[in-house]
C-alpha cells in the first residue's frame, strides 16, 4: 500500500511517531510471531542503539531509522553476513537515490568522503531450534544538517543532504532501501555470500588498505587483505601472520 515494489519486505509495517529504539520493537513483534519481512519505521528514537552497547542519535525527522524483522531458514553460523548484505543494500540505495559514492567501512558503517552517514545493528533471537528472527536496524542519516549532530559527531558524522547539498525525499530512499534489501538478502539465503562477497569488497573502504583494529584485549595494525565467506577481516600483520578479526573498531591510518 506504501507504494512498495517488494513481495516480502514492509507488507507488514509498524509506523510510530516516537519511540525508544525500533530494535526494541521489532525484537517485541518477532517474540509475538509478526511475519518474515515486517519493518518498524519511527520518525524519532530517544534511546536509538548503536553496535557495543553505543548510543545512537536518532534527530526527528531528519533520518530514516528502521527495524526489519526476517526469519531466514539458515544456520545461525549464516547470521553475522547479513550485516554485510545489508551494507550492500543500502551502498546501492544511496547511489540510486543520491548518485553519492558511499563506501562501507567493515563491518557496518556506510561512509560518504571518509564520514559516517549510516550504521547497521543486527542482532538475534534464536533458540536451540536455530534462528527465530534476524532484527536488522538501519540508521540512516538524511537531512540533517551539520549543526543538526551533536558537537562531538560533527567531525566524524555525515548526512546525505550534506554531502549532496540537497534535501533528498525519505519515502523514496526507504522504497530504495527496501527493494535492495530483498534483492540482496534473497541472494544471499538462495546462493550464500560468494556473489555478495565481491560487490562487498568493491565498495569498501578497508580492503587494500593499513587498518588498525581495536578490539576489546588487543590492538592489531596491518593490511586489511579481504573478508571470507563468513565475513571475517583477514588481517596481515607486519610479522606476516594472518588474522581472522570477528569484532573490531577499524581505524584507517595514513
Ligand atoms: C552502529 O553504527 O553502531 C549501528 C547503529 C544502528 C542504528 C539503528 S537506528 C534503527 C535501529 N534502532 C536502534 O535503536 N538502532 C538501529
Amino acid at each position: 500500500g506504501a507504494g512498495l515494489h517488494t513481495k516480502k519486505l514492509g507488507q507488514t509495517i509498524h509506523y510510530v511517531e516516537s519511540c525508544p529504539s525500533t530494535q526494541i520493537i521489532a525484537h517485541q513483534l518477532a517474540q509475538e510471531g509478526t511475519p518474515d519481512g515486517t519493518i518498524v519505521l519511527t520518525e524519532e528514537q530517544t534511546a536509538g542503539r548503536g553496535r557495543l552497547a553505543r548510543k545512537w542519535d536518532s534527530a526527528a525527522k531528519k533520518g530514516i531509522w528502521m527495524s526489519v524483522v526476517l526469519r531466514p531458514d539458515v544456520v545461525p553460523q549464516k547470521a553475522p553476513q547479513f550485516t554485510l548484505v545489508a551494507a550492500v543494500a543500502v551502498v546501492r540505495a544511496i547511489e540510486e537515490v543520491t548518485g553519492l559514492k558511499p563506501e562501507i567501512k567493515w563491518p557496518n558503517d556506510i561512509l560518504i568522503k571518509g564520514k559516517k552517514s549510516t550504521g547497521i545493528l543486527t542482532e538475534l533471537q534464536s533458540d536451540a531450534d536455530g534462528i527465530q528472527a534476524l532484527i536488522i536496524g538501519i540508521g540512516l542519516n538524511v537531512n540533517q544538517s551539520l549543526q543538526d549532530f551533536p558537537e562531538e559527531l560533527q567531525d566524524i558524522a555525515t548526512s546525505l543532504s550534506i554531502e549532496s547539498g540537497k534535501l533528498v525525499n525519505r519515502q523514496e530512499l526507504v522504497r530504495a532501501l527496501l527493494s535492495h534489501l530483498e534483492i540482496y538478502t534473497d541472494l544471499y539465503i538462495e546462493t550464500g555470500f560468494g556473489m555478495l562477497k565481491i560487490l562487498w569488497e568493491s565498495y569498501s573502504s578497508t580492503i587494500g588498505k593499513t587498518v588498525r583494529a581495536r578490539m576489546a584485549k588487543e590492538t592489531l595494525t596491518g593490511i586489511a587483505e579481504g573478508i571470507t565467506e563468513d565475513g571475517v577481516l583477514q588481517l596481515r600483520t607486519a610479522d606476516g601472520k594472518l588474522h581472522g578479526i570477528y569484532s573490531a573498531d577499524i581505524e584507517m591510518t595514513n
